[in-house]
C-alpha cells in the first residue's frame, strides 16, 4: 500500500498527488514513470513521476482523470492509500549540456514535461519553455516552469493568457530568430501537437525529442500494447521509451492504435458513473 501524503487540483481533471513511495524516490530518473493501480482488480495505469522528493521519500504524481480508472486514483484523499505503485519504469530522458532547449509542452503534456525541462536546466541548458493550453484555467505549472526557465511563453488557444494560438506559433517565432534558436526541442503534449512540433523543426535539422503515451498494460515489454514504429521498426514504449525522435514517430499508426479502445473506454466511464446517474435522474 502507498499513502497519498497530498491530493490537490491543478487545472479541470488534473490532480497533482504527492504519494509516499521512498525505494522509487531514490532510484527515479527524468523521463520515467510508475504503473499505479487504485485497487485490487483496478487498471493499471502508467503515469510520468513528475517529480521527487527522496529526502522524505515521496514521488510526485499528475494524473488526469479521463477514465473509470483514473478517477478512482484522483478520489483518492490525502491519508488515504493506493494498492500498487510500480516502477521507476522506462529509459531516463537522456540529459546532458545541449546548448539551447526549447521544452514544449501542450495542456497536460506540461505535467510530464516539467521533470525533463527541471533536469535539463539543472545540466545547465539555457531552457526557454513554451507552455499552452485551451484557456488560462489549463495553464499549468507556470511558476515552477518560470523559476528554471530562461523564459517562459504561454499560449492559449482563447488569448485569455499570453499569445492567443497553438505552442507550435511561439515555437516558429523562436526558430525564426537566430538569437534564440534551440539545438534541441522537447515536446510533450496530445499526438497532433508532437507530430506539429516534429514537423515544424523538421526542416531546421534541429533535434525533436517527444514522449509517447501509448495504451500501456505491463509497462515491462511483455504484452505489446504500447508498440508504436519509430523509424520503420517496432518499439514498445515502455522499455524503449517513453522518449524517441519526433522526426520518425509514425505519428498516423499512434493515433489508429490510440482511439482503439475509446469505444471500450467510454462504456467503461459510463458504467462507472455518468449512466447511474443518467438513470437516477431519469428514474427520480
Ligand atoms: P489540448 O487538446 O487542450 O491541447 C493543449 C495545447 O496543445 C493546445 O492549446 C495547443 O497549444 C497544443 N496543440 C494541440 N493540438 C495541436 C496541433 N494540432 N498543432 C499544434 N499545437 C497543438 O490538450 P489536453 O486536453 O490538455 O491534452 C490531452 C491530450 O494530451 C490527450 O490526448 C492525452 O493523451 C495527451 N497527453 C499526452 C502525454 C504525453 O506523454 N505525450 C501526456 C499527457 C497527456
Ligand atoms: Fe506491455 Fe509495453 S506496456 S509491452
Amino acid at each position: 500500500m502507498f499513502e497519498v501524503v497530498s491530493n490537490d487540483t491543478l487545472a479541470p481533471n488534473l490532480h497533482r498527488m504527492v504519494v509516499r513511495a521512498p525505494r522509487i524516490a531514490a532510484a527515479r530518473k527524468a523521463g520515467q514513470f510508475v504503473i499505479v493501480r487504485a485497487d485490487k482488480g483496478e487498471e493499471r495505469i502508467p503515469l510520468t513521476i513528475g517529480d521527487a522528493d527522496p529526502e522524505i521519500g515521496t514521488i510526485t504524481l499528475f494524473v488526469q482523470a479521463i477514465g473509470a480508472s483514473t478517477r478512482r486514483i484522483v478520489a483518492t484523499p490525502a491519508g488515504g492509500t493506493l494498492r500498487d505503485v510500480a516502477g521507476p519504469l522506462g529509459q531516463p530522458t537522456h540529459i546532458e549540456k545541449f546548448g539551447r532547449v526549447a521544452c514544449i509542452g501542450g495542456g497536460v503534456g506540461t505535467a510530464v514535461l516539467y521533470p525533463l525541462a527541471k533536469a535539463l536546466a539543472a545540466a545547465g541548458n539555457q531552457v526557454t519553455t513554451v507552455i499552452g493550453g485551451r484557456s488560462d484555467r489549463y495553464i499549468i505549472l507556470k511558476e515552477e516552469l518560470a523559476a528554471l526557465s530562461t523564459e517562459l511563453l504561454v499560449t492559449t488557444e482563447d488569448g485569455s493568457m499570453g499569445r492567443q494560438g497553438f505552442v507550435t506559433h511561439a515555437l516558429a517565432d523562436l526558430i525564426a530568430d537566430s538569437e534564440r534558436t534551440p539545438s534541441l526541442v522537447v515536446a510533450v503534449g496530445p499526438v497532433p501537437m508532437m507530430r506539429a512540433v516534429a514537423e515544424l523543426t523538421r526542416p531546421h535539422a534541429i533535434e525533436t525529442l517527444v514522449s509517447l503515451n501509448p495504451v500501456m498494460i505491463d509497462g515491462t515489454g511483455m504484452c505489446g500494447g504500447c508498440r508504436v514504429v519509430v523509424d520503420g521498426e517496432s518499439k514498445f514504449a515502455c522499455v524503449d521509451g517513453p522518449e524517441f525522435d519526433g522526426h520518425k514517430v509514425d505519428f498516423a499508426l499512434l493515433i489508429d492504435r490510440l482511439t482503439t479502445y475509446r469505444e471500450f473506454e467510454e462504456k467503461a466511464r459510463c458504467a462507472a458513473d455518468e449512466c447511474r446517474i443518467a438513470g437516477e435522474v431519469a428514474n427520480a
